[in-house]
């Protein structure tokens, strides 16, 4: 009897401790277009995700030197900055500064009927704080920006 009943508290102990080895990854999709817009303001990820696979769609028709976006996650209190500072860089560096520690994640640059992906690391962000993701394509920061919701 006693014997029995440990092995079950022993078998109960794994499930507890192995649960939070797993990790837990969570998708995301965002489209875009030639007007200039992604088709969402805001994402949400649950709180217990521990990465964020998104995915940008570019569902226009032109090439990216002319309508270029990606997908690009900082502080809301640093995007603007990036934004402008990123005009400078050129398409070779995604209208980004490089190697900016400011930037979180980022695709690549984009264009017409392309897909892009990035894996955003969820442990590095606060549960609590202030996201915004936006297209760094000269521009289009100002109309290509939403939040990134932790909830
Ligand atoms: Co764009």
């Amino acid at each position: 009897m006693y014997r029995t009943l440990s092995s079950l508290v022993f078998i109960a102990l794994i499930a507890v401790f192995a649960a939070p080895l797993q990790a837990k990854t969570c998708e995301a999709e965002i489209g875009s277009n030639d007007q200039i817009e992604y088709s969402k303001e805001e994402i949400r990820v649950s709180a217990d995700c521990d990465t964020l696979k998104l995915t940008l769609t570019h569902d226009g028709e032109m090439p990216v030197e002319q309508m270029g976006h990606n997908w690009t996650l900082a502080k809301t209190a640093d995007w603007r900055a990036l934004a402008q500072e990123g005009q400078a860089a050129g398409l070779e560096n995604d209208y980004l500064p490089v190697d900016d520690d400011r930037i979180i994640a980022n695709t690549d640059m984009i264009g017409g009927g392309e897909t892009a992906s990035v894996t955003v690391d969820l442990s590095e962000l606060d549960a609590d704080g202030d996201y915004t993701f936006f297209c760094s394509f000269p521009g289009h920061w100002a109309l290509m920006n939403g939040k990134l919701i932790i909830e």
